[in-house]
């Protein structure tokens, strides 16, 4: 029966824009595994890796030429698009700054954040994660880090920076890639004129810092200072916001788990890379070999689409035995996620957004211990940057 069963799903293309792939992404990737951790996808024509090892190997291969390139015109040499010195050189201006030790300076006003988006709340209060926590924290901690004074928080930018980072997704039907230029323009546009404005308004900031690398010419050239922003604007943003929804989401969902923490907040620190690797928003990153390249015994052959599925990686179980598909706050190598990428391209947030995520699930764990989910039926909407688009809790105190 269970053969049947799955020789059934196997038999289905894979199809990650429906509705039932995108509750459960990983019942399917599951099924895909099986078959083998790098697997030639008949209906896209792509190479999907899928192992964790495979997809670590994957990530490390170069970016190569985009394989759209229209969806790079708004914001042409880019270079976190870019491999070797081009992306390694623009890379390290801003690299010490993000440093964990550096980004701490940043954790009381993440804290801040935090408190006044919770300053109303009282047990029985509902909480819009996504509106009211999700969104605040990583925006107003990126206008600090740029040196904006007051990121404007709009729907519209929302909207632009939202759909611009959906031309990463490897699957979007003609309709959403024409809005998805379309806001890539506004975008530009926007960051163009916040770009005129920070060169009046020069600081000790990140803005500040590739400006002045840019104009000094030696690493980076000044037409590369808004897409470097832009990769900033969208990186930084939507990533955090649809994490900290889905890690609240999964301790909620596993109570056990809440209840622990709430016991040892000690584990706090590695429940958020066990929450990285269960439920990681970046499910999948793409690469575009020029050569042939060799990933763990398999040759992929030059111009191959590659797509590096992050979410499937990590819920191997050659990586992490047969409770691959539980959420376990203890688990020891938790931190061997691929959550944030790997190699050259690795996330250069990354500790940025563990601060951020520490911060949020440990103040809501201890102001409002007894929080629990409300009814609701959740709409998914992306299939690369996964997340819910809006997460609704009842907090409650104590009884
Ligand atoms: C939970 C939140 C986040 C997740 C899951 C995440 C995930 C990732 C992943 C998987 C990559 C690798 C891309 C690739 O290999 O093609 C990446 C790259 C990047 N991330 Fe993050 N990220 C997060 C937060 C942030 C934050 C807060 C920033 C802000 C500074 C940021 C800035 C970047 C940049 C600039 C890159 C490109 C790095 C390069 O190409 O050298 N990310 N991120």
């Amino acid at each position: 029966m269970a053969v049947e069963r799955e020789e059934a799903l196997r038999a289905e293309p894979f199809r990650p824009q429906d509705p039932a792939y995108l509750r459960d992404p990983y019942s399917a990737l599951g099924v895909l595994r099986e078959q083998g951790p790098v697997f030639l996808d008949p209906g896209s024509g792509m190479w999907f890796l899928l192992g964790h090892d495979e997809v670590d190997a994957g990530l490390q291969i170069v970016r190569g030429e985009p394989t759209l390139p229209e969806r790079l015109a708004y914001f042409p040499a880019n270079p976190f698009q870019a491999d070797g010195p081009p992306h390694a050189e623009p890379r390290r201006i801003i690299a010490p700054m993000l440093r964990n030790r550096s980004v701490q300076r940043y954790r009381e006003r993440a804290q801040s954040i935090v408190d006044a988006a919770l300053a109303d709340k009282q047990s029985g209060s509902t909480l819009r994660v996504v509106e009211e926590i999700g969104f605040r924290l990583p925006y107003h901690l990126t206008c600090d880090l740029l040196g904006i004074p007051d990121v404007d928080n709009s729907d519209e930018l929302r909207d632009w920076t939202w759909k611009t980072l959906e031309l990463i997704d490897a699957f979007p039907t003609p309709q959403q890639l024409q809005d998805n230029l379309e806001a890539a323009g506004c975008l530009a546009a926007h960051i163009e004129e916040v770009a005129t404005w920070k060169r009046r308004h020069l600081g000790d900031d990140l803005f500040s810092a590739v400006i002045a690398a840019a104009d000094a010419g030696d690493v980076m050239r000044p037409e590369q200072v808004v897409p470097y922003i832009h990769t900033l604007y969208l990186a930084g943003m939507h990533t955090t916001v649809n994490q900290t929804a889905l890690s609240l989401l999964a301790l909620l969902e596993h109570r056990d788990q809440w209840e622990l923490l709430q016991k040892q907040p000690s584990l706090l620190e590695n429940a958020v890379e066990e929450l990285l690797r269960f439920e990681p928003t970046a499910q999948y990153m793409r690469r575009h070999p020029g050569q042939d390249v060799e990933i763990c015994g398999v040759t992929i052959p030059a111009g191959a689409q590659v797509v590096c599925w992050i979410a499937s990686a990590n819920r191997d179980e050659r990586q992490w035995g047969r409770a691959a598909d539980e959420l376990d706050i203890t688990r020891e190598d938790a931190r061997q996620h691929v959550a944030f990428g790997k190699g050259a391209h690795v996330c250069i947030g990354s500790w940025l957004a563990r601060m951020e995520l520490h911060v949020v699930l440990g103040t809501i764990l201890e102001r409002f211990p007894e929080t629990q989910l409300i009814d609701q039926d959740l709409i998914w909407s992306s299939n690369v940057i996964r997340g819910p688009d809006e997460l609704r809790l009842e907090l409650r105190t104590a009884s």
